[in-house]
This record gives C-alpha cells, sequence and structure tokens, in this order.
C-alpha cells in the first residue's frame, strides 16, 4: 500500500562537493532522509526507471536503504539494484549503472568522514552516465526540499537485502547482487592480472589498510584471492558501521599505521590506503609518500604500460588546486589537459565527451573513464601494474619521474572546525585585496597575478565562478585558498601550496622546508591569524 505522508522543507538540505552530507542524527531526524529522497526523485523522475542503490555499510546504511527501497518503489520505479547487504563501494556503484545502462543511483555515504551514530552521514545521486549529478540537477533538488509538502512511501516489511537473488516489492523488482564480482571482473579487463600474480609469486610484498571501510571485501578478492597476495596483505579488511572508530580517510594524518609501516625498517614494497567509500586512495612506496598530485603525473606518463589504456590518453585533467606535475607529462605527450574545480562530477563531461581519459584531485583522488567515480582500487592497480612493468621500486619511479619532468613540490594544509563566519570574513578579505596584489613582493617572491578561479565547461558551455582563491607568483610557485565544499562542522579552510625545481638539482627536499616561503607568504597575505587564530593546520597533506 502507498502512503503518502505529509511533510514541510526543512532548511539545509543543499548538496555540497558531493551529495548531502550530515551528521547522522540529522539524517535519521523526523522525515528528514525522506525528504530528500522525494526531491531526487521528483527531479530525476522514478516512473518506469531502473536505478542502483548501495552505501559504505556505515551506521545507518542498512536503515536508508530500507526507506529507500519504499520510496522508490511508491515512487513507480520499475527495477533497483542493489548491493547485498546495501553495500556497494563508490565506484562499483558506478559501474553498475554503466553495465545495466540504468536510469542512474543513490549512493549511501560520506565518504572520507567518520561514521557511526554521532558521526557522519550522506545521500547523493550519480546520474545515467554513472556520474555524480552535475550542479544544475543538485540545485534543481535542493529548490525541491525548500517547498515539499508530500512524500510517497510504501507499507512493507524489509527487503531481504543479505541474500543475493530476485524479490518484488510493491512491484518494484529488487535484484540484490554480488557487490565485488562485476567489479573486480572490470579490473581484470584493464589491468594485466597474469603480470601481477607473477610479481606476487615472485615475493612483491604490498600492504593495503582498508581503514575498516568498504573496500576491505574488495580488496581481499582482488589482490589475495584474484592476484596471489599473501593471505593479510589486506589489513582493516572488514567493513564496520564506525569503521572501527577509524577517519576513513587515506591520508598521512589518518593512515598513520600504514605510514609508519611504509616507514619503518621492514616496510613492504608498496603500501595503499583507501576511504570509507572506495573512491579514494593514497599510495605509499618503501620509505617515500607518493602525494596526489605526483601520482596523477606518475600514472599519466605511465598509464600506456596496462592493457586498459595501451592506446594511450586522449587527455589529462586535474582540479584546480593540484598540482601542474600531470600538465607537464600532458605536454610531452602532445595530449590535451584540462584544469577543473574540485569536485569529480566536474570530470564528467570531459570523459563522457572522450576528451580526457585520466582524471585526478589533489584530495587523494584518481580515475579514468572505465567509470564516473574517483576510484581507489583502480588507482593501486595501475600503480602496481606499472610496478610490474617497469620493475622498479616507487622510489626509483618517482625520481626518474622528476628528472625528467622536474618537481612540483606539493602540500595542503586544513585547518578544520574554524567558526564559519571568521573563515568567510577571512575569505572575503582575501578576495577584496585580489586586484592590487599583482607585482607586490612576498619573501621574496613577486606575484604576478591574483584571482578567483572561474571554469567554463568546454562541453557544454556552464560557468561555475568563485571555486577558489589563487595567487601566481613569477617564479612559478603558487597559493591557492578555499573553504572545503565537504566538511558537516564548522568551515575548513584549504591551503594548497606549490613550487616549481625544474632540476636537476633540488630535487629531494622535504616539501614543507621547500615550500617553506609559499607557506609563510600564504599566512601573511589572508591574514590568517589575525581572522581565524590558528598558526598551524589540523592535517597536512
Ligand atoms: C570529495 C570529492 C572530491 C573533492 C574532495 C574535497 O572527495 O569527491 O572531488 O576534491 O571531496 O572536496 P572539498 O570541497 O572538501 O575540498
Ligand atoms: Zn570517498
Amino acid at each position: 500500500m502507498i502512503r503518502t505522508i505529509a511533510t514541510q522543507p526543512i532548511a539545509g538540505q543543499k548538496p555540497g562537493t558531493s551529495g548531502l552530507r550530515k551528521k547522522t542524527p540529522v539524517f535519521m531526524g523526523r522525515h528528514y532522509l525522506e525528504n530528500f529522497v522525494q526531491a531526487i526523485f521528483d527531479v530525476v523522475g522514478a516512473e518506469g526507471k531502473t536505478f542502483v542503490l548501495g552505501g559504505d555499510g556505515r551506521y545507518f546504511n542498512d536503515r536508508a536503504a530500507q526507506v529507500i527501497l519504499r520510496m522508490a518503489a511508491a515512487n513507480g520505479a520499475a527495477r533497483v539494484i542493489v548491493g547485498q547487504g546495501a553495500v556497494l563501494s563508490t565506484p562499483a556503484a558506478s559501474h553498475l549503472i554503466r553495465l545495466n545502462k540504468t536510469d542512474g543511483g543513490i549512493i549511501m555515504s560520506a565518504s572520507h568522514n567518520p561514521g557511526g551514530p554521532e558521526e557522519d552521514f550522506g545521500v547523493k545521486f550519480n546520474m545515467p552516465n554513472s556520474g555524480p549529478a552535475p550542479e544544475g540537477v543538485t540545485e534543481a533538488m535542493y529548490q525541491r526540499t525548500t517547498e515539499i509538502t508530500e512524500y510517497r512511501i510504501l507499507e512493507a516489511q524489509d527487503v531481504d537485502l543479505g541474500t543475493i537473488g530476485r524479490s518484488d516489492l510493491g512491484g518494484m523488482v529488487v535484484d540484490v547482487v554480488d557487490p565485488v564480482a562485476d567489479y573486480a571482473d572490470l579490473m581484470e579487463t584493464l589491468f594485466d592480472f597474469p603480470a601481477l600474480r607473477t610479481l606476487f609469486a615472485g615475493g612483491f610484498r604490498m600492504r593495503m589498510d582498508s581503514m575498516c571501510a568498504v573496500t576491505g571485501p574488495y580488496a581481499v578478492e582482488i589482490l589475495e584471492n584474484r592476484l596471489g597476495a599473501a593471505p593479510g596483505t589486506v589489513t582493516h579488511a572488514t567493513p564496520l558501521p564506525d569503521f572501527g572508530g577509524m577517519h576513513p580517510d587515506p591520508n598521512p594524518t589518518w593512515a598513520h599505521e600504514l605510514m609508519a609501516e611504509m616507514m619503518g625498517e621492514d616496510a613492504p614494497d608498496f603500501g595503499a590506503a583507501s576511504d570509507g567509500d572506495g573512491d579514494r586512495n593514497m599510495v605509499v612506496g618503501r620509505g617515500i609518500y607518493v602525494s596526489p598530485s605526483d601520482s596523477l603525473a606518475v600514472l599519466a606518463a605511465n598509464a600506456h604500460l596496462a592493457p586498459g589504456y595501451a592506446q594511450g590518453l586522449a587527455g589529462v585533467a586535474r582540479s584546480m588546486p593540484t598540482s601542474a606535475a600531470a600538465d607537464r607529462v600532458a605536454d610531452a605527450l602532445g595530449i590535451a589537459k584540462f584544469e577543473t574545480p574540485t569536485g569529480w562530477k566536474f570530470f564528467g563531461n570531459l570523459l563522457d565527451a572522450g576528451k580526457a581519459t585520466l582524471c585526478g584531485e589533489e584530495s587523494f583522488g584518481t580515475g579514468s573513464d572505465h567509470v564516473r567515480e574517483k576510484d581507489g582500487l583502480w588507482a593501486i592497480l595501475l600503480w602496481l601494474n606499472i610496478l610490474a612493468v617497469r620493475k622498479q621500486s616507487v622510489a626509483e619511479i618517482l625520481a626518474e619521474h622528476w628528472a625528467r619532468y622536474g618537481r612540483n613540490y606539493y602540500s595542503r594544509h586544513d585547518f578544520e572546525a574554524i567558526a564559519t563566519d571568521k573563515a568567510d570574513a577571512m575569505m572575503t578579505a582575501l578576495r577584496a585585496s585580489l586586484p592590487g596584489l599583482a607585482g607586490q613582493a612576498v619573501e621574496g617572491m613577486t606575484i604576478a597575478a591574483a584571482d578567483d578561479f572561474a571554469y567554463t565547461d568546454p562541453v557544454d558551455g556552464s560557468v561555475s565562478a568563485k571555486q577558489g582563491v589563487r595567487i601566481l607568483f613569477e617564479d612559478g610557485s603558487r597559493i591557492v585558498m578555499r573553504l572545503s565544499g565537504t566538511g558537516t562542522e564548522g568551515a575548513t579552510l584549504r591551503v594548497y601550496l606549490e613550487r616549481y625545481s625544474p632540476g636537476p638539482d633540488g630535487l629531494d627536499h622535504d616539501p614543507q622546508e621547500a615550500l617553506a616561503p609559499v607557506i609563510r607568504a600564504a599566512h601573511s597575505l589572508a591574514q590568517l591569524e589575525a581572522f581565524t587564530g590558528r598558526t598551524a593546520p589540523d592535517v597536512v597533506t
């Protein structure tokens, strides 16, 4: 029986960089999830359609899935493909949307944010192209939440999501599928699995930290079962609703166990970690951390070594705050390069149009045109494929890369949970100062240009303004500042720092030391301490 429930708009249902993210108790509040899901269906239409549904398994994932299924049925959807246990990694969900040519999908995740009764939850919609909904669509969903008066939901028992197979929910087909199998098969088409098996059989040692999040079963199946990595290669391999209390964000701060092992005496050859929903990755060599910007550049330069990319790349896209290291590779390869705002959704059109094959962001996201999300395990497997072919260590590959292209020293400093009004005041003042900055000298460097990044999509012509303040120096150094669009508590200020060293000397400094004058310039230009009271970042990547 379909029930129509009267409701009222709930303030604050505006999706951010990646869907609607809130504290779990907010999402569990009366009508909160229902209002947002109805807004999704009102905007994209559900009648007769097929959707994919899954999430990263965090607290409330299972309950939310039952609500979304009952609402999909009540809104006339024909079929929903659900990952067993309501679990799907974000890239696996994206793949299922493509594979089954569905009308899109709903992903339940707050990505790398902690999970649990007092932590974070999120919902986002992916389009039929399998990528995150673009701004025009999320804005329409938000508008809908501001005028909603009712939602539709089926009165029914819970669907058994623990058992693979087909069932009926009020006339809607529910297909519960193995969350791992199709994704693992896709990886086999892109990478040289026999060569990787030989690599592991030859004693190559790896550590994969799944951080008690969704990639555990995927990594065990692919790395240990299909590729023969030693049992136990994958740690924190069991997904838990609260991620075992871990902050499942693969960066040096939060993946500190992995970092300690990789910097330690008996470090394995290769280390990697992924985030809550499996779309981010961090890679680490023995004794050497690979910054995401460098990782993108190395992958771009070597992708042709993997079967899926043997024909070469159409182009490489990076988000604006990501370092220009990948640009140098694109120039050397004579292929197109693109600079987009932060947010994976901005890569979608470039991938759909065949303009870019590889995309990456400084925020530990790398991916390709195989899906329309960033993909943590994909990046890790591409690295493995490159290591297998080149038969060199990560450190050797990086050293050769920098010797050839020069090195873009890079770091991101995050200042978390700043009072929103203080962060806004700082950004407003900084933006106001931009017109007068060119020509000024700071820390012995002269400012060449300063602006607020605006992007015109080369495919559909849509314009996104105010995407981050850029201060460019004559020596090629750069400061970027913007406020995060994914936080749930106050404001997070991100300061992105970059300095180029052409080599051959000066390629092996510590990034924080190499960037010291750029860091000081950032603090003084933004009057960071005066506005926020902060002197040191909370997270350094
Ligand atoms: C998510 C998005 C990325 C984005 C990152 C950081 O992972 O998918 O595209 O780069 O968040 O976004 P933020 O707005 O917090 O800097
Ligand atoms: Zn994620």
